[in-house]
C-alpha cells in the first residue's frame, strides 16, 4: 500500500500529471490510451464488478493493475463515490486535424461546464477543445466533468484564440439563426464565458455570429448546452456517411 501511495506521489510530482477522479474518468482514460501511473480503489471486488458492468474490455487490465488502499489513504487521493482513482499524464500536444470543428471556449469560468463541453465534443467527434483565460482545462474537476474524455481529443489552454485558423463562427444570442446556416468541417466554433459572453474582439473577427433558437423570455443557454447544440447541428448536417 505504502508503495502505491509513493508511486502516486512520484507521478504527481510530474508537471504534466493529472488526477483521474472516479471510475468513469479512469475508464475513458484507459480506453483512449492515456499513460496511467497507478490505479487505486477501496474495494477490489466492487471496482471489478463496476468494470464488468461498464467496461468489460478493461476488466483484465484493471485486475492486474488495481491497488487497494485503506480508507484513510484513499481519502487523501479521492473522495469520488466509486472509490476509484488514478494518476496519469497529459498527452503531448499533437497537431489538430481540421476535418471536424474545433470548439473554443472564450474565458470559461466554471470547471463543470468545461468538462461537459469536452465530453460532448469528444462524443460528437470535434477536432479539439481550446480554452482561453485562467481556468485550467486539465483541473481534476474538469476531468471529472468530462468523465475522462480529455484523452479522446486534444484539449488545450491557449494564451489567445487569435492565431487559430478556420472560419470563425461565434455563438451569441444576438446572431443569425443557426438553422439557416451550415457549419463547415474546418470551423472554429467560439463560445463565450458564462458571465460576459464572447469578447468584442472575437465577435469582430467572426465570419458569422450564430444564434441558437430560444423562445421569448429565455436570456441564454448554459455554455456546455450551447456547445452540444452547435455540434449536434454540425453532426446532423455534415455530408452523409462522414461520421
Ligand atoms: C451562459 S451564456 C453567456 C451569457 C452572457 N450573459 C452573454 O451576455 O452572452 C455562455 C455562452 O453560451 C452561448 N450561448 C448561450 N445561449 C446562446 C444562444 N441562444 N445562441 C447562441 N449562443 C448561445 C454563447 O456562446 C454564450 O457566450
Amino acid at each position: 500500500m505504502r508503495d502505491a501511495v509513493a508511486v502516486w506521489r512520484d507521478w504527481a510530482s510530474r508537471p504534466d500529471a493529472v488526477v483521474l477522479d472516479g471510475f468513469h474518468a479512469v475508464k475513458h482514460a484507459l480506453r483512449f490510451d492515456a499513460e496511467v501511473g497507478v490505479v487505486v480503489c477501496a474495494d477490489r471486488e466492487a471496482a471489478l464488478a463496476l468494470a464488468g458492468a461498464l467496461a468489460p474490455e478493461l476488466v483484465a487490465r484493471l485486475a492486474a493493475e488495481l491497488v487497494v488502499l485503506p480508507p484513510d489513504a484513499l481519502r487523501e487521493l479521492t473522495t469520488h463515490p466509486t472509490a476509484v482513482a488514478a494518476i496519469a499524464v497529459r498527452p503531448e500536444a499533437a497537431e489538430i486535424p481540421r476535418t471536424a470543428p474545433v470548439v473554443a471556449l472564450d474565458r470559461p469560468r466554471q470547471a463543470g461546464n468545461v468538462g461537459a463541453a469536452i465530453r460532448v465534443a469528444a462524443g460528437l467527434g470535434a477536432a479539439a477543445v481550446l480554452t482561453s483565460g485562467t481556468l485550467d482545462p486539465w483541473h481534476p474537476t474538469v476531468l471529472r466533468g468530462s468523465a475522462g474524455l480529455h484523452f479522446a481529443l486534444p484539449v488545450r489552454q491557449v494564451a489567445s484564440l487569435d492565431g487559430v485558423a478556420g472560419p470563425l463562427l461565434a455563438f451569441d444570442a444576438g446572431g443569425t439563426d443557426l438553422r439557416t446556416a451550415t457549419i463547415p468541417d474546418d470551423a472554429l466554433l467560439v463560445f463565450g464565458s458564462e458571465r460576459s459572453g464572447v469578447s468584442d474582439e472575437l465577435r469582430a473577427r467572426a465570419d458569422r455570429v450564430l444564434r441558437l433558437p430560444m423562445r421569448p423570455g429565455v436570456s441564454s443557454y448554459n455554455l456546455a448546452t450551447s456547445v452540444a447544440m452547435a455540434l449536434y447541428h454540425w453532426a446532423c448536417h455534415r455530408a452523409a456517411g462522414s461520421g
